[in-house]
């Protein structure tokens, strides 16, 4: 159990497609959502992908009670994911704030599909679905994203709405 250091953008690892899991109920995999939890907590975060600590594996970790990083953000279950899938049920999108731990200081407003549909393997190997809107469908599609190397400046389509959070005054996040 340990606070892990966070890599940030531009490192390789964050480029990769993660490997999927293959064993469940392993030390290795236990320790690794260890670390996570305690390295998302440390650093008062809303979700942690296992590439953001090194670990080139597709396993993500998202819960919101009440985050001062996200004061306006809908509450959303602590939740281990592994090995996800997520489908958007529809075409809509919407334009939403997201910051990032690999991309610290920094806001930017990124479009996600609103109604999404995922599913994925919790700790021990049990497969579960999940039907979501909103910042909860956000924050899963923000985590995935890390799975498959892509990071949310990636996704952002108009750059003035993108910047560091201490000079953003004025917006909602
Ligand atoms: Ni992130």
């Amino acid at each position: 159990m340990s606070v892990k250091n966070v890599l940030r953008m531009g490192h390789p690892v964050l480029r990769q497609i993660a490997a999927p899991v293959t064993e469940f109920n392993t030390p290795e995999l236990n320790s690794l959502i260890q670390d996570m939890f305690d390295t998302m907590a440390a650093l008062d975060g809303a979700g942690l992908a296992a590439p953001q600590i090194g670990v080139s594996r597709r396993v993500v970790i998202f819960g919101v009670e009440r985050n001062r990083r996200y004061p306006a953000a809908e509450p959303v279950p602590q939740t281990i994911l592994i090995n996800p899938e997520v489908l958007p049920l529809d075409d809509d999108m919407e334009e939403g704030w997201e910051g990032c731990l690999s991309v610290p200081g920094l806001r930017g407003q990124v479009p996600r599909y609103t109604h999404i549909i995922y599913r994925g393997y919790d700790e021990t190997g049990h497969l579960f679905e999940r039907e979501v809107r909103g910042f909860h469908a956000r924050v899963v599609q923000h985590e995935v994203d890390h799975l498959d190397g892509i990071l949310y400046p990636q996704r952002i389509r108009d750059f003035s709405r993108f910047g560091f959070e201490a000079e953003l005054t004025g917006h909602d996040f």
